[in-house]
């Protein structure tokens, strides 16, 4: 399968692309998407927004087949931020019910949204510290019937390590919460069912595992969709969007999440990475996913470079990441070589369907080498 697909990916000419938790590799399908663009824009006609429109539906519910979800259940905006703050601006926090737990192994943007909610009542609860993975018997006791939302990544951005999802829902249900999930890390490497896993509120974003570019969605659970009202919104979000008149209710499905004009580039060109990766299966995507990273276990361990991460297949989402000295300066080197991946704190290296087992020696045989030759 990888060798089928590389030929897609114009970025694996010139290098080894371990980087696919920051920025995943964008198909060639996507330069006729911006030339069209381009043409667009050189015959311009208001009326083209129906098309848009139609493209950024389309999208919206292209992710939503891929998690699981039914039509409509699947709105997009610009960024997680954005869909998160809208999530948040839905409640108003009365307490005794106004807490919102979390764990300290978030993207930055979900404590800093939801400290600045704290302004209309929201009490924030982080759960754990230093630890690179989880805590999810602390988690399950924290949670209770004063927790209005319970608000978890799927898999970390820093560690790799995802959290046991099965678990904390029943938990959060069980005391009347509900669930957030910031599956960015996880929705493109990782089998992700909305309607198994009974979750509420799903982010994600196309950039990293979803080969895309520059959306973000949040699929929403249809049956809580009529009681969810979003203060931060727009005219976008309402029952005649683009019809210039008032709208006298929000749209009936996620849509209600939307907020201003939106940008459709984004999802046209991020379409064509994420029929790509439907094609091969999630499945497929993550069995190559773990031989790869089991790879890169393996040589770490023999090289003697400790994993940050949990190591066991249930535990670890795509990416691995290795604690080395200097990494900043490592993964320059590395780039040097043509070898790309990110730092965070750790050595992040992330495999994609799109990557070799070849590739992975490479780049840990570069990486001995450069920690060799810096003296590290
Ligand atoms: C887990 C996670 N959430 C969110 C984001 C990004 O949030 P936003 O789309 O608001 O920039 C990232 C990385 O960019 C991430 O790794």
């Amino acid at each position: 399968m990888t060798s089928r697909l590389r030929h897609h990916f114009p970025v694996l000419e010139n290098c080894v692309y371990l980087n696919s938790n920051s920025t995943g590799a964008v198909p060639r399908g996507a330069e006729p998407v911006l030339r069209r663009y381009w043409e667009t824009l050189c015959a311009w006609r208001d009326d083209v927004w129906d098309e848009w429109l139609g493209d950024l539906r389309a999208y919206g519910d292209a992710v939503a087949r891929f998690i699981g979800g039914p039509p409509g259940s699947v709105v997009t905006d610009a960024n997680v931020s954005t869909l998160l703050g809208r999530i948040a601006s839905c409640f108003d926090y009365r307490p005794p019910r106004n807490r919102v737990v979390t764990t300290h192994l978030e993207f930055p943007t979900v404590p800093f949204i939801w400290r600045a909610f704290g302004r209309y009542g929201a009490r924030l609860d982080v759960v754990g510290a230093d630890a690179p993975g989880f805590d999810e018997d602390a988690l399950e006791r924290r949670i209770d019937e004063r927790t209005l939302l319970v608000c978890v990544p799927h898999a970390s951005y820093a560690t790799g390590a995802m959290i046991d999802l099965p678990r904390l829902v029943k938990r959060a249900h069980d005391v009347g919460a509900l669930v957030v999930v910031d599956a960015f890390q996880t929705i493109g490497t990782v089998p992700f069912d909305v309607a198994a896993l009974d979750v509420d509120f799903v982010l994600g974003g196309a950039h990293k595992w979803l080969c895309g570019v520059g959306t973000a969605f949040l699929y929403v659970r249809p049956d809580l969709l009529p009681a969810l009202r979003p203060a931060a919104t727009g005219w976008f979000a309402g029952d005649a969007a683009l019809t210039f008149r008032p709208s006298s209710d929000l749209a009936g499905d996620a849509r209600r999440f939307a907020g201003g004009t939106p940008f459709p580039l984004s999802a046209q060109i991020s379409r064509v990475g994420l029929d790509l990766l439907a094609g091969v299966g999630i499945d497929t995507i993550r069995e190559h996913s773990l031989k790869c990273t089991d790879r890169i276990l393996h040589r770490a361990a023999a090289a003697g470079i400790p994993a940050l991460g949990p190591t066991t297949p249930a535990q670890r989402g795509g990416v691995i990441c290795l604690a080395v000295p200097d990494g900043e300066a490592v993964k320059r080197g590395l780039a040097r070589r043509q070898m790309i991946c990110s730092w965070r704190g750790g050595l992040r290296v992330a495999p994609h369907i799109y990557n070799t087992i070849d590739e992975v020696d490479a780049f840990m045989d570069a990486l001995e080498l450069e920690l060799q030759q810096a003296g590290r």
